[in-house]
């Protein structure tokens, strides 16, 4: 059973990590439109695995008596100025993403929620991972 407050926490992760794969898919298209294919290809692998990131914590909610809810859809930007620019953004982007699991983790432990501590932790790795493969393309 997952406290109240960790069950809230958990469902802003679930719209951060949607919003996240809607951004990607987002600036896919923009590739696309560019003739940048490969930038066009890594970027719907990168929407696809953080859409595979919001479910993880659906199934998880599941798992754990919680309830995890389908969040709004926010308008994503659909114009950018370069390739450049773009992975400055998106690397950006998975910062604010590990900070907000480090809070998560932070909170698992206050809530003595050792269970969610452990299931984060894929998500710390992830974001290490990811992080040095934004890190690696600029
Ligand atoms: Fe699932 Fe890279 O944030």
């Amino acid at each position: 059973m997952i406290s109240e407050k960790m069950e809230k926490a958990l469902n802003e992760q679930i719209a951060m990590e949607g919003h996240s794969s809607f951004v990607y898919l987002s600036i896919a298209s923009w590739c696309d439109k560019e003739g940048l294919d490969g930038c066009n290809q890594f970027f719907r692998r990168q929407a696809d695995e953080e859409r595979f990131h919001m479910l993880k914590i659906f199934d998880y909610l599941s798992e754990v008596d919680g309830f995890a809810k389908v969040p709004a859809i926010e308008q994503v930007p659909h114009e950018y100025n370069s390739i450049q620019e773009i992975f400055k953004l998106t690397l950006e982007q998975e910062r604010k993403v590990t900070s907000s699991i480090n809070d998560l983790v932070r909170l698992s432990l206050d809530e003595n929620d050792y269970t969610t501590k452990n299931f984060l932790e894929w998500y710390v790795a992830e974001q290490h991972e990811e992080e040095t493969l934004f890190k690696s393309v600029l």
